[in-house]
């Protein structure tokens, strides 16, 4: 029985060494737009339609979790930490949930976004709900105490009255929550949150553009605003338009990338601004789709050329960032 015990938990121990040496071997040395992104484990980071966040000094990655074999009554999002954006350790489904408001069959939970409120030291997640008709057009709100959940259901509105599909998140410099959500039969809008952030409480401008993917950052004294065309899940020529002020006026759009690239297969999630000591890289956070298969969706992060109202999303190819620095190298 010793014996039997001995040789058992050595053939564990050899298992769990080689899995983990596996892991390792898979970690990724630069980011590589478009193929699997493994986490600390070894597993394809599901983090679809999703947003980064920095807590503190760790990067948190919420979204999507599309992974095989889930409860098909459940949505679920997951969170992932990181210090450096490149190496992810799964930190579990932040949220897991049943169908809150009685959607019915194929209720949809959608880019999930978290804010941190310092007054009331809550995490605020913001998602699309609706059910499969896409006509509820909501976005529903959870709140944990902690960064990795759980998260707790809490309501669902229109946001401002408005119709809410597809939304991104934006924090400016000075701190202050933004929203921005696709409204259907007018636009695209960009709206402040509350001070509490459990709701929206002025409306900042209306795009008059029918885009979702929407992502905004503020760069160098302008305002970038991206989306992407209302394509369901095939990929379009993302575009951008600029201001000086979220309130407008709103430049024309223009293309990210040469419009027969379809953004390269990718639709814009957000907009992470890495400020380093040194310098300032703005990354192109997209979601790559693969409909029939949405657990092998990938990403396409690049950084952005950026300045004097030019926006650029280049060529994917290998890269790498160092967030201390704010400097990346495309090799
Ligand atoms: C495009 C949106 O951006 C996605 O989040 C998803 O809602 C699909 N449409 C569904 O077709």
């Amino acid at each position: 029985m010793y014996k039997y015990l001995t040789i058992n938990s050595l053939i564990q121990t050899t298992c769990y060494l080689l899995s983990s040496a596996l892991a390792i071997a898979q970690q990724p040395s630069s980011f590589n737009p478009g193929q699997l992104w493994p986490d600390a484990d070894g597993n394809h980071i599901q983090a679809h339609g999703g947003g980064v966040i920095k807590f503190k000094k760790t990067y948190y990655w919420y979204g999507e979790q599309r992974s095989q074999g889930l409860d098909s009554n459940l949505r679920y999002v997951s969170c992932y930490s990181s210090k450096d954006l490149l190496h992810w350790k799964f930190r579990g489904n932040a949220l897991q949930i049943t169908d809150p408001e009685h959607l019915g069959p194929r209720w949809v939970l959608e880019r999930p976004k978290v804010y941190y409120n310092e007054k009331t030291r809550k995490y605020v997640m913001y998602f699309h709900l609706d059910n499969n008709t896409y006509k509820l057009a909501k976005v529903g709100i959870a709140v944990s105490d902690r960064p990795a959940g759980p998260f707790v259901f809490v309501k669902s509105f229109r946001p401002l009255d408005h119709e809410s599909r597809d939304i991104g998140q934006f924090i400016d410099d000075d701190g202050t929550a933004y929203l921005v959500f696709e409204d259907r039969p007018f636009g695209f809008r960009i709206a402040r949150l509350s001070e509490d952030y459990m709701s929206l409480e002025k409306e900042m401008s209306l795009i008059k553009e029918h885009m979702e993917g929407g992502a905004i950052v503020h760069y160098k004294g302008l305002y970038y605003a991206i989306g992407s065309a209302l394509t369901g899940w095939q990929a379009n020529p993302n575009k951008y338009a600029v201001a000086t002020s979220l309130e407008g006026p709103w430049s024309d759009f223009k293309d990210v990338a040469p419009p027969e690239k379809n953004t390269y297969g990718a639709q814009s999630t957000m907009m992470l601004k890495v400020t380093g000591k040194r310098s300032t890289t703005v990354i192109f956070m997209g979601d790559i789709w693969k409909p029939k298969t949405q657990w092998e969706s990938t990403y396409l992060w690049m950084p952005v050329q950026i300045g004097e109202g030019q926006l650029r999303v280049p060529e994917p190819q290998p890269w790498t960032l160092d967030v201390k620095s704010g400097g990346y190298r495309i090799d």
